[in-house]
């Protein structure tokens, strides 16, 4: 497990000239987790999935630049929300933009708003709220040193069957080779604008789009810690995680 703390934001710090941007997809309503506020402005322990999120993220060295997908309704607010991370790391440029209706229409709207000078772009989401700097600087440094595409992967410990039409189950997969993905997932930005330039269906993630186009995607290892917070058992396990002590 990695701890965040108050020491790290002085390195963000000296990553202001970052080369990393970081899109956060914050639009998704969140229904699984009952009903309430977008998910991403969901409580954890008095703060927000996605200030959790972002904190960590501008803790990060070398990130210079995020752009957040709110839901339309709630853009001034999310804008609200963030001015205490934007205090926190005067310089890291913070934006929010309009998400849209799917995850990968809220990343190109966020992908849109980049400026140019970032080479390296990492895709996360608010849901995985306590991604650690650590593991968000191990994704930046495979890019900057030379993997096109990156994904953090844990092992599958579940055993992991397909079913048919009927529930009734056809074949176990032989787990030793699948991987559980994670993010941030991290890009070098002409190769996250082509794939999303030449995406004609929807994916739930973005390497999966970069992997249409034919790039080939390497793998860090994740962090149990950067768990996705979807349903209600997640946010009890992220409360537990925080009162151990992990920020
Ligand atoms: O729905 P899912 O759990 O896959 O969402 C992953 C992330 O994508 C969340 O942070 C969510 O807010 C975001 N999302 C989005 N726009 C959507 C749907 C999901 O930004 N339309």
């Amino acid at each position: 497990m990695t701890h965040f703390d108050k020491d790290r934001d002085v390195t963000a710090q000296q990553g202001m000239c970052g080369d990393v941007a970081v899109l956060v997809p914050a639009a998704g309503a969140g229904t699984r987790l009952g009903p309430g506020a977008p998910k991403a402005l969901r409580l954890l322990c008095g703060e927000t999935l996605l200030v959790h999120a972002v904190r960590r993220v501008v803790a990060t060295f070398g990130v210079g630049c995020v752009v957040v997908s709110a839901p339309s309704t709630e853009v001034r607010a999310v804008d609200r929300l963030l001015e205490a991370v934007r205090a926190s790391a005067p310089a890291v440029g913070i934006s929010v933009v309009v998400g849209g209706t799917t995850r990968q229409a809220s990343v190109a709207a966020a992908l849109a708003a980049v400026p140019s000078r970032f080479p390296i772009v990492l895709v996360h989401d608010a849901a995985r709220a306590l991604a650690p700097p650590e593991l968000i600087e191990r994704v930046a440094d495979a890019v900057r040193n030379g993997s096109p595409a990156v994904i953090p992967v844990l092992p599958v410990i579940d055993t992991i069957t397909r079913v048919d039409d009927l529930g009734v189950a056809v074949g176990t997969v032989d787990r030793s080779s699948l991987r559980a993905v994670q993010t941030p997932q991290g890009f070098r930005r002409e190769i996250l604008v082509a794939a999303h330039e030449a995406a004609v269906d929807d994916h739930t993630d973005d390497a999966g789009l970069a992997e249409k186009i034919g790039v080939v995607v390497h793998t860090v290892p994740g962090d149990e810690v950067a768990l996705k917070i979807t349903r209600p058992l997640d946010l009890a396990l992220a409360e537990m995680i925080l009162a151990r002590g992990v920020r």
